[in-house]
């Protein structure tokens, strides 16, 4: 048997309809009018179903680019009551903020809604958890689109992607298009402090800049979110044994029953590739989809869902995915214009078991360990901060901190954008 070990909540809005006669102008079609928001980027898979009407962007024309203008708009709410480091705290957002400007071309600037706090003042009752006290932080999306893309699938574009491509029409944009929260009380070592950084501790610099890429889109809706793990046994000692996309699913009232969308990609993961074949993963969310035209798309409750889909075909595909997720240099991301697989960029799929939130998402520790590449791996270093680390990498630190960003995750980043 198998159970939805953490059900995620999802507010729930009636549906809206729309004209859907412009959407053929687009390469990247919006579709449905609904959006997701994470309210909260450390429970990231918290999500809310919200409507979003359409709304005209009267200014979609004008562009101005400022080459190494800041193109991040931080909100900052410190509430340590340690003053001089919510200041160093908030230089560091916009020092992260410049250096993504100066990297990629961004045409609309990116609103970020930036908390540095003291997790366990706020939470005293979670903080007898060693591994809660031990979360330096998230950001990621506040809110993601759902956009058609040319080969016709549906995925989630985070806000801060859609803004660029700058649509006429568009779903209504949330306030903010990065949520992040960083716990003050870790050990953070700051450019301003003019020591060298001690052994234990960690550049915020790095940390803020790994996470905003995520609040970027470097972000698989492959997770293990729904917990789908073989037997009823304590979760913690249980090995996850199927993956699929984000489930997305609307219900209308307080009972349990619900209507199941599909399986839905995010828009990092039209570019995964089995790197053994090359195969698109893709292909596999189009089987997993097949799930809904043979079972219907209505159930009563998560046991009912997790029950059929289990005894379905689909799941020996999701069984599947879940078996190249943890095994090594089996996922890639193949950026655009690449043709062979062995130019994908190889994804985090050594641990073992399964991770939710590092496996997948961030690219391989072994590989890019030592290249100029390693922002992205799922280990933040300690004792070095960017600077040596870029220094030690790439064997010089002329870039500067720029180079933080470097040629593997630009590409990544330019094909999401
Ligand atoms: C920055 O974000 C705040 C909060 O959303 C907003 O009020 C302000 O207008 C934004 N500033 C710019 C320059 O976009
Ligand atoms: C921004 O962050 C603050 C502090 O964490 C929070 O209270 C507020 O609700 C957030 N605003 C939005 C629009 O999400
Ligand atoms: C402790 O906190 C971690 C991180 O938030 C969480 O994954 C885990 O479930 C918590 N454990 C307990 C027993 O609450
Ligand atoms: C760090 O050094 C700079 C220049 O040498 C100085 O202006 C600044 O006040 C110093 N900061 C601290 C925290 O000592
Ligand atoms: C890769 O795709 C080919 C052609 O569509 C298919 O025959 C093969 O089974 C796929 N391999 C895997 C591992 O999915
Ligand atoms: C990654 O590289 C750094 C130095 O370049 C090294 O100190 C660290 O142990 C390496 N980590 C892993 C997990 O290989």
């Amino acid at each position: 048997m198998i159970y939805l070990v953490y059900i995620y909540f999802i507010m729930i809005f009636s549906h809206i309809n729309f004209s859907l006669l412009f959407l053929v102008i687009f390469l990247l079609n919006l579709v449905k009018s609904s959006c997701y928001e994470h309210p909260d980027p450390l429970n990231y898979f918290h999500v809310e179903r919200i409507p979003c009407p359409y709304t005209i962007n009267l200014d979609s024309q004008d562009t101005h680019i400022n080459y190494g203008e800041n193109m991040f708009n931080i909100t900052f709410y410190c509430n340590d009551n340690d003053l001089i480091l919510c200041n160093k705290a908030k230089k560091t957002f916009e020092m992260a903020g410049q250096i993504i400007s100066e990297t990629l071309i961004l045409n609309t600037k990116i609103d970020v809604n930036a908390t540095f706090f003291d997790l366990c003042g706020t939470d005293k009752e979670q903080c007898k958890n060693i591994s809660f006290r031990r979360i330096i932080g998230a950001a990621g999306p506040a809110r993601s689109i759902i956009l058609r893309d040319d080969d016709g699938v549906d995925r989630l574009y985070p806000q801060s992607l859609v803004k660029q491509f700058r649509f006429k029409n568009h779903p209504e944009y949330g306030q903010f298009d990065i949520n992040a929260k960083f716990n003050s009380k870790v050990d953070y070592w700051f450019i301003e402090d003019n020591l060298s950084i001690g052994k234990n501790q960690i550049d915020f610099l790095y940390v803020v800049l790994h996470e905003f890429i995520h609040g970027l889109g470097f972000l698989s809706s492959w997770d293990n979110k729904n917990g789908f793990a073989s037997g009823w046994e304590d979760y913690m000692n249980d090995r996850p044994e199927a993956l699929t996309p984000e489930i997305s699913i609307s219900s209308s009232d307080a009972t349990r029953q619900f209507k199941f969308n599909g399986f839905l990609e995010s828009a990092f993961d039209r570019y995964m590739i089995h790197i053994p074949t090359g195969n698109k993963t893709s292909a596999f969310t189009g089987e997993l989809n097949k799930f809904q035209e043979i079972v219907g798309v209505n159930f009563q409750n998560e046991v009912d869902f997790v029950t059929k889909f289990h005894n379905s075909p689909q799941y020996q595909i999701a069984k599947t995915m879940m078996s190249f997720a943890v095994s090594p240099n089996t996922l890639g991301f193949l950026p655009r214009g690449a043709t062979k697989a062995d130019d994908a960029i190889i994804l985090e799929t050594s641990l073992q078991p399964y991770q939710q939130g590092s496996s997948v998402s961030h690219v391989d520790l072994k590989t890019y360990n030592n290249t100029g590449d390693f922002l992205m791996k799922f280990l933040a270093d300690h004792g070095a901060n960017l600077d040596n680390l870029i220094a030690a990498r790439i064997g010089n630190n002329n870039g500067g901190h720029n180079a933080a960003i470097g040629p593997k995750l630009k590409l990544v980043l330019e094909t999401l954008g």
